[in-house]
C-alpha cells in the first residue's frame, strides 16, 4: 500500500531548533543510521522507523558512508526506502552523510584526503540514489592530513552542488575554530557540529558547545542514550539481541559495568519519580541547553521511537532534579 505520511507532522510533538547563525531548523531529535538499517538488518523494520519518524516530524535523517554492516548498506537500504516512499518528500528532508573513517582497502579509502572525500561523496550519492546530501560533513580531524586539504574539499563539494551545506565531526577544540575560520572565509560557513553528547560523555561542554555556539555554528549531539546505556534495558543483564549482545554493536559488554548500571539504577528512579522512563529523561537532559540543535538518536524499533518522541512531553527541570543528576553522574 503506497504509504501517506502523516498530515500533521509537523503541528504534532516535534519541536524545532535554528541551526546556529542560519536559515535552517532541525527537529530537536533525529534519526541515526549507523546501526539497525544495515543489510544485516530487518528491511521492513528499518523502513517502518524511518516512516514513523517523519510522521511525528522528524525530517533530519544522518548516515555516513560506512554505516551497515556491511559498510555502505544503511545509504543503499535508506536509498530504497526514499525512493519507495519518500519520492514526492525529499524536499522535507534534511539528509546528512560523512565521509573519513576506514571504507576501502588502500591509501585512499581511510582518512580526511581531497581523494578520500570526494570519492566517497560520489559513492554515497550512488548508494542513496540521492544528486545532492543537505549536509556533508568530515567525520573526523585525522590528524595527518593538512587541516587546509580537508576544510577546501568541504568548499569545493558545495561549490559542485553536491552538499547545500557542511559540518564537522568530533574535531578537538583547536581544530574546531580554525575550521571555522576558514570555511567562513571562504563563504562557506560550518553549519553543523556534531560530537558526543551524553549524560555518560560530557567533554563538549568543556569548549565545543561554547565555540559552536560563540560562531552560530548548531551544535548536533550523538548517541545521547550512550548507545542505550541509558535507558533501562541493562538493568537486569545483557538482554539478546542488544547492541551490547549483538558482535557487529559498537558497545561492548565490557562497557556495562556494576558501576554503570549502579548509577543508571538512581537516574531510573529519578526518571520514574519524574513520570519518565530513564531514555526520555536522558533525551531530555541533553536538550536541556539551547545551543544543542537536536540530538541524533538511534533505535531498533518503532516502540523505542516511540518512548523516545515522549521525551519531548517534559523537557523542564527543578534545580533540585539537576542537582541530584549531577550527584549520581559525580
Ligand atoms: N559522528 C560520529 O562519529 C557518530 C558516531 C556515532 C553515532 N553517530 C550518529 O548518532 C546516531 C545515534 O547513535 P546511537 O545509535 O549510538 O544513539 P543512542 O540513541 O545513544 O543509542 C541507540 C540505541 O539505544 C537503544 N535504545 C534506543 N531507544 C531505546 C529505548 N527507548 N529503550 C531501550 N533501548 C533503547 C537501542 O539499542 P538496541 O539495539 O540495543 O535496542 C538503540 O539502537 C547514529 O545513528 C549516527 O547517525 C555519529
Amino acid at each position: 500500500m503506497e504509504y501517506r505520511p502523516n498530515p500533521d507532522r509537523y503541528s504534532g510533538i516535534m519541536q524545532y531548533r535554528t541551526c546556529g547563525h542560519s536559515g535552517i531548523k532541525l527537529p530537536i531529535l533525529s534519526l541515526g543510521l549507523w546501526h539497525n538499517f544495515g543489510s544485516v538488518d530487518n528491511f521492513e523494520t528499518a523502513t517502518a522507523m524511518v516512516k514513523h519518524a517523519f510522521d511525528n516530524g522528524i525530517n533530519h535523517f544522518d548516515l555516513a558512508n560506512n554505516y551497515g554492516p556491511i559498510p555502505g548498506s544503511a545509504e543503499e537500504n535508506f536509498g530504497r526506502i526514499l525512493k519507495r516512499s519518500f519520492i514526492n518528500h525529499r524536499d522535507e528532508m534534511l539528509i546528512t552523510t560523512k565521509a573519513g573513517h576506514f571504507m576501502w582497502e588502500g591509501p585512499y579509502g581511510d582518512g580526511s584526503s581531497r581523494k578520500n572525500l570526494i570519492s566517497s561523496l560520489n559513492q554515497s550519492l550512488k548508494r542513496m540514489q540521492l544528486d545532492y546530501v543537505d549536509v556533508f560533513y568530515s567525520h573526523r580531524y585525522d590528524g595527518f592530513t593538512p587541516i587546509e586539504e580537508t576544510l577546501q574539499t568541504l568548499v569545493d563539494i558545495v561549490k559542485q552542488g553536491k552538499a547545500l551545506y557542511v559540518g564537522i565531526s568530533k574535531y578537538p577544540p583547536r581544530e574546531t575554530k580554525f575550521a571555522y575560520e576558514y570555511l567562513k572565509s571562504q563563504n562557506v560557513p560550518c553549519l553543523l557540529h556534531q560530537d558526543r553528547y551524553s549524560m555518560f560523555t560530557r567533554n563538549v561542554e568543556q569548549e565545543i558547545l561554547g565555540i559552536a555556539g560563540d560562531n552560530g555554528v548548531g551544535f548536533v549531539g550523538f548517541s545521547p542514550l550512550a548507545q542505550g546505556l541509558l535507558t533501562n534495558k541493562y538493568l537486569h543483564g545483557i538482554p539478546e539481541g542488544s547492541r551490547a549482545a549483538r558482535a557487529d554493536g559498537f558497545l561492548k559488554i565490557e562497557q556495562v559495568t556494576p558501576a554503570v548500571i549502579e548509577k543508571v539504577k538512581q537516574l531510573n528512579e529519578l526518571a520514574s519519580n519524574r513520570g519518565q522512563t530513564l531514555a526520555e529523561m536522558a533525551l531530555a537532559w541533553a536538550l536541556r541547553d539551547n545551543r544543542v540543535t537536536s540530538l541524533i538518536i538511534g533505535a531498533s524499533s518503532v516502540a523505542q521511537l516511540d518512548d523516545n518522541l515522549k521525551a519531548l512531553n517534559n523537557l523542564q527541570f527543578s534545580n533540585e532534579e539537576l542537582d541530584t543528576i549531577e550527584r549520581i553522574l559525580a
